[in-house]
């Protein structure tokens, strides 16, 4: 029967600069994995529901200060609170589509000056993505898009510093888990002309997802 060889879901993770468009593409992609007849569930980090999150939240909206260590380490405590959920979905067959996950968390704390090692650790044996997408676009055209500038991080000197980081990030994935695991899409363009973009890429891992590849266990992120 089709049940007991089942495949677990595919851990997807999206990342990009603030003003990307991430979001958009994210929601959009667990819709049209639904309507594949996929389960999908969406997970975002942070996530500002849990008692850490909501105090993430403060600090992102500047309405609490933190030291740059202890922030760092929230951010992952909220990706570990997470984890167990995360392996649980995946082997009862759940795609998960991750808006941003530790990579952001290296990059933007790196940006502020943190060691990138100290950064990287915490995360380490979190759940590995099979996948990790890496949205760009072009600065000008971020800037302009509405609300830019509403949160912590949002400054053009935190963004360009941040760009920065996301390249030694990538350049960490590529070395410890092979190129497969992250891949570049140009977000420039229309909603519409992205998503085809990010579903293109994603059909190898999907088709061999229904072909039985994830049958592989999820690895440890990192080891
Ligand atoms: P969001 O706008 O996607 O909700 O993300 C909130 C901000 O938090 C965004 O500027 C990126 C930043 N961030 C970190 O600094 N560390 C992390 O671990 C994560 C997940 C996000």
């Amino acid at each position: 029967s089709s049940s007991s060889s089942a495949s677990r879901g595919a851990f997807i993770v999206f990342e990009g600069l603030d003003r990307c468009g991430k979001t958009t593409q994210v929601s959009r992609l667990v819709e049209r994995l639904e309507k594949e007849g996929k389960t999908a569930r969406l997970q975002k980090f942070p996530d500002r529901t849990t008692a850490i999150g909501q105090m993430i939240d403060a600090y992102l909206r500047s309405k609490a200060d933190m030291d740059d260590r202890a922030i760092h380490l929230l951010f992952s405590a909220n990706r570990w609170e997470c984890a167990a959920a995360i392996r649980r979905d995946l082997a009862n067959g759940i795609t998960i589509i991750a808006d941003r996950y530790a990579f952001s968390g290296i990059a933007f704390s790196a940006a502020k000056g943190l060691p990138f090692d100290f950064c990287l650790n915490p995360d380490t044996a979190l759940p590995l993505p099979d996948i990790t997408l890496y949205l760009t676009l072009s600065p000008i055209i971020a800037s302009q898009r509405a609300a830019f500038g509403e949160e912590r991080y949002e400054t053009d000197q935190m963004q360009r510093s941040t760009r920065q980081q996301f390249a030694l990030v990538a350049q960490e994935v590529v070395k410890r888990h092979g190129e497969n695991r992250w891949r570049e899409v140009d977000a420039n363009g229309g909603i519409e002309e992205v998503g085809d973009r990010i579903w293109g890429l994603l059909a190898p891992l999907l088709e061999e997802g229904q072909g039985g590849g994830l049958k592989r266990e999820v690895g440890e992120l990192w080891v």
